[in-house]
């Protein structure tokens, strides 16, 4: 654990903060390829939980320790020891694993990057789909193995790729199991983009700033709008994302106004030409 009682990670789970208000939250299990045991999954939610009301925190990156993004659920720890016991136990673990996975980031309150750094499989891919967006080394290796040793694909890595990937790509890399690197990752926009492993950090870091330089509470709506809307109609669509509008603007009111302050009397503005506001708290 770590030194300060109220920090809940340390273990399984590492966070550093920077300079920048990023906090890079590590799996940490690299003898074990960084697979998501039941410490780890109740690790990583009180470390997220924490997170979100920590100040030296603007954004959040989910990486792993060593060569390993995560190789997945952990076969021993997840299944087999919990093989036979009372499905009150096995329903216990599958929560403490979903409850952040999924749940957790998908309505996280500051955004997230998955920056996927080598080994990803399995249960791995619930966390990386459902970070905001996703940054992958080329040489990363993703795979769907599952049905390699007799059972398909765990937790809810299909929902996940049926969030994001291609019917025909989905359907390929989880009936074959064939494993993929991190550029056809990009491709089929299961990750934003891949770049060459030494500039995957500083890649990372510069997609992270851009996020923190707006104002954080127009970034929250803005992905918060995209995720519940799109399973909405038109009607509850329209409601939902004008109460997301005026939210954002009753909780940062400086940020509307600097910014059409910017462009249309200063005219030190011209977003469509690739400059971004200064609009952060
Ligand atoms: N669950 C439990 N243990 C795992 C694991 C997993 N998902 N993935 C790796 N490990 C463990 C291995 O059992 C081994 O433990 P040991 O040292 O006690 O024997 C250790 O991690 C190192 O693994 P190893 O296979 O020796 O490393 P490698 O670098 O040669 O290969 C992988 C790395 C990721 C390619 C390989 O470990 C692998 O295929 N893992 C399974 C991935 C998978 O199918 N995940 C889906 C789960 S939902």
């Amino acid at each position: 654990m770590s030194d300060n009682i109220n920090e809940p990670w340390g273990n399984t789970v590492l966070v550093e903060f920077d300079e920048h208000r990023i906090a890079w939250v590590r799996f940490n299990r690299p003898d074990k390829r960084n697979a998501m045991n039941p410490t780890l999954n109740r690790e990583m939610f009180a470390t997220l939980d924490h997170l979100e009301d920590d100040d030296r925190c603007a954004v959040v990156v989910l990486t792993g320790s060593d060569d390993a993004f995560s190789a997945g659920m952990d076969l021993k720890e997840y299944f087999r020891e919990t093989d036979g016991k009372p499905r009150s136990v096995q329903h216990r673990v599958r929560g403490e694993g979903t409850n952040w996975q999924y749940r957790k980031l998908l309505n996280y309150a500051k955004p997230t990057i998955a920056m996927v750094n080598g080994w990803c499989f399995g249960g791995a891919f619930v966390p990386l789909v459902s970070c905001d967006l996703a940054i992958a080394s080329e040489d990363a290796t993703f795979g769907l193995s599952e049905v390699n040793w007799g059972v398909t694909p765990g937790n809810l890595v299909t929902r996940a790729l049926a969030e994001t990937i291609p019917t025909r790509d989905a359907m390929f890399y989880i009936m074959t199991g064939q494993h993929f690197d991190g550029k056809r990752a990009s491709e089929m926009r299961l990750v934003n983009e891949a770049v060459p492993a030494d500039q995957l950090r500083a890649r990372t870091i510069e997609l992270a700033l851009q996020l923190t330089s707006l104002s954080q509470w127009v970034v929250r709506g803005a992905k918060m709008g995209f995720r519940h809307s799109r399973l909405m109609s038109w009607e509850a669509a329209e409601d939902y994302l004008y109460a997301k509008h005026d939210q954002a603007i009753l909780f940062d009111t400086d940020a509307r106004e600097q910014g059409m302050t910017q462009f249309l009397d200063d005219k030190t503005y011209r977003p469509g030409l690739g400059t971004y506001a200064t609009t952060a708290e």
